[in-house]
């Protein structure tokens, strides 16, 4: 048996993670549960699976829990409430599910306790992916990627020597505006962006899908995760988004991974990696699929992908600039502080200003962070009427 904990448990990858040990109850034990604020969708969770443990990021809501509900072993709050769970001696698999720079700090304190982490979250490896795989080379933590793309390189990657690897093709789906012209961008509500078409998810990962930072986002995570240049990262838009990802080998032999298109897959497969379990559910249909179709994806349409790729080139401290700039902006979005075509212009914006630092530590990259959310915000303020 597994024991797991679920950092961010409350959102769309924590969810389908509930479902998938539901389904298990013979190979993984829910131990811990956490979430920011939403006690109400936590207090469900606790009267149906148990948790030993739980923390909320808000103290108040922590506090409000406390009196609430009837947990085991402890209800813990903060940033250190998350991190001592993702440390926690009961715990083997921590799946970290929390959306943005947040999930840094629990990240790097499984890693120090040397846990098996199941990464959903992309932000933290794009903040300070130099210093989580150097820290991740000197425990016995490791990290097993859910993310899907990620994940179909792990699987076409398993027992190849890292020499052999050529190349790796991101595929992405498009997102909600691939068929929307350009034009249309500035009159499109928050409504819009997030209905995507194929993928339900958290509101952020929804909106940087729309402007296709998701997908540059996932190639700084490769980057990191796969040992590979930046150059060797090609993505693909691919509409039907049953090619997960592929990987190009010396020789020229190209593997892909293929399934249906539902996070459950990837995620099942990292919480129970090394082996597979069955899953009835899910078969993939390939005279329904009919064709699969590949297409360059268009930077001009959608530059946040020219900027992630720009970002890894600069490298240092240019990927967390970007990183907390996207954070700031995407979130004045949800907000309807700022209309969508304005994400891209703050981003751009913060770039040009931050002057990468060199192999910087983690308190330059938390400095970075900092720097750039203030410059974001500044800058959004100013632009209120946009
Ligand atoms: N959804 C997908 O299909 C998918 C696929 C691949 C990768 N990912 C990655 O996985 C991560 C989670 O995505 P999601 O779609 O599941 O997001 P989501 O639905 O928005 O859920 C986010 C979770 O993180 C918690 N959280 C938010 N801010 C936090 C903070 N400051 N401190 C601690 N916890 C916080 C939320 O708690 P509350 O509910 O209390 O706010 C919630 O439990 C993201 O990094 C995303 O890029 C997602």
């Amino acid at each position: 048996m597994k024991r797991v904990a679920i950092l961010g448990s409350t959102g769309s990858i924590g969810k389908t993670t509930l479902d998938i040990i539901k389904q298990h109850k013979k190979e993984f034990v829910l131990e811990a549960l956490t979430a920011n604020n939403n006690i109400a969708a936590l207090k469900k969770q606790i009267a149906e699976f148990k948790p030993g443990k739980v923390a909320v990021v808000d103290e108040e809501a922590g506090g409000r829990l406390r009196s609430e509900a009837n947990i085991k072993r402890g209800i813990y709050s903060g940033t250190e409430g998350l991190c001592r769970i993702a440390s926690d001696e009961e715990v083997d698999v921590v799946v970290l599910a929390i959306s943005g720079s947040a999930a840094l700090g629990p990240l790097l304190a499984a890693i120090n306790a040397g846990k098996t982490i199941a990464l959903a979250n992309k932000e933290a490896l794009v903040m300070a992916g130099e210093i989580i795989m150097r820290r991740l080379k000197n425990s016995k933590a490791r990290i097993i990627p859910v993310d899907s793309e990620q994940s179909a390189i792990f699987q076409c990657l398993e027992g190849r020597e890292h020499a052999e690897l050529r190349r790796v093709y991101l595929t992405a789906s498009g997102g909600p505006l691939y068929n929307v012209p350009l034009s249309e961008f500035s009159s499109l509500s928050r409504e819009e962006i997030l209905a995507h078409p194929r993928w339900r998810m958290g509101r952020k990962i929804t909106v940087d899908s729309a402007t296709l930072m998701n997908k540059g986002l996932e190639v700084i995570e490769a980057r990191w995760l796969f040992d590979i240049d930046v150059s060797a990262i090609g993505v693909l838009i691919h509409r039907q988004a049953i090619i997960h990802s592929m990987v190009e080998f010396l020789d020229g032999i190209v593997l892909a991974q293929l399934g249906v298109t539902d996070m459950a897959l990837p995620i099942q497969y990292a919480l129970s990696y090394p082996r597979r379990l069955p899953n009835k559910k899910y078969n993939l249909n390939f005279l329904k699929v009919g064709q699969l179709s590949f297409e360059k994806a268009d930077t001009e349409k959608f530059p946040c992908l020219g900027f992630a790729y720009q970002a890894a080139k600069d490298s240092g401290s240019a990927p967390a600039a970007m990183n907390a700039a996207n954070e700031e902006a995407v979130k004045a979005f949800l907000d309807k502080r700022i209309s969508f075509v304005f994400i891209p212009k703050v981003i751009e914006k913060i770039m040009s200003k931050h002057k990468a630092a060199r192999n910087p530590d983690l308190k330059a990259i938390l400095e970075t962070d900092r720097w750039a959310r203030e410059e974001a915000r500044r800058l959004i303020g100013k632009c209120s009427h946009f």
